[in-house]
């Protein structure tokens, strides 16, 4: 199984297919909301026909009706993983776990993980702008607690965070994390960064790659070597 989720974030159903015409073997990737707001969510049938593992990361953030009704309809589509925002509290997260299970209709139901903290979000933000008081860290293990207490399968969170998270609710809870730059990359605009080799030592699930494969001059090599990494 591999452990890289490889963020597609392009926008245009072209360059999905080409960037994936490189990988011979089914791969994870990750379909986020510059792709599916480009190409609709016909995409996600585009990818999973190629054979493809499907994390579909719209980070639903609503009231629980509306996300309960959205996440039904998104189970219909076959997707592995899909996720929401922890802020949305647990109420909310329950009711996602709840649509998923009416739209999976007996199939296989979708595991649900929520986004802690943005990895783009660094502590002056959160304290200043978001008015959390407080370290990174304390909220996101907050946050993975009630998305447990929810009875969410895992989150998404940075890799500085995710031994923490395993300590406080227990290594079956998935970590996914976004924030991974190799040694070489430019950081772009995340704040809370780490290696492949951090990221396998932290114990993360699974790490979610976009710019430092998709702007690689050798994609195909860069996930490879990223996957060796992780083993
Ligand atoms: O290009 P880069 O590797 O920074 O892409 C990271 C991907 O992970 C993006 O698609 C972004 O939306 C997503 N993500 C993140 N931080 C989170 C949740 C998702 O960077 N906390």
């Amino acid at each position: 199984m591999s452990k890289t989720i490889v963020a597609l974030d392009f926008s245009s159903k072209e360059e999905v297919v080409n960037f994936l015409s490189q990988f011979d073997e089914p791969i994870y990737v990750k379909i986020g909301m510059e792709l599916t707001y480009a190409c609709g969510l016909d995409i996600v049938k585009t990818v999973k026909d190629m054979g493809h593992n499907i994390f579909l990361d719209l980070k639903l953030h609503d009231i629980p009706n509306t996300v309960k009704g959205g996440m039904k309809n998104l189970a219909k589509l076959g997707v592995d993983i899909t996720n929401v925002h922890a802020a949305g509290g647990i109420a909310m997260m329950k009711a996602a776990k709840e649509g998923l299970m009416e739209g999976a209709q007996g199939g296989k139901t979708p595991l649900c993980i929520a986004v802690t903290q943005l990895t783009s979000t660094s502590k002056e933000a959160m304290n200043e702008e978001l008015g959390i008081e407080g370290e990174v860290i304390d909220c996101v293990v907050k946050y993975a607690l009630n998305a447990k207490a929810a009875g969410l399968d895992g989150v998404v969170c940075s890799v500085h965070e995710a031994k923490a998270i395993k300590e406080a609710c227990g290594p079956d809870f998935l970590t996914v994390t976004p924030g991974i730059r190799l040694a070489t990359d430019s950081v772009d605009d995340q704040k809370r960064v780490a290696t492949p080799a951090y990221a396998k030592e932290q114990g993360c699930d699974y790490i979610v790659v976009g710019r430092s494969i998709t702007k690689s001059k050798n994609p195909k090599e860069t996930y490879d070597l990223i996957e060796e990494m992780m083993k």
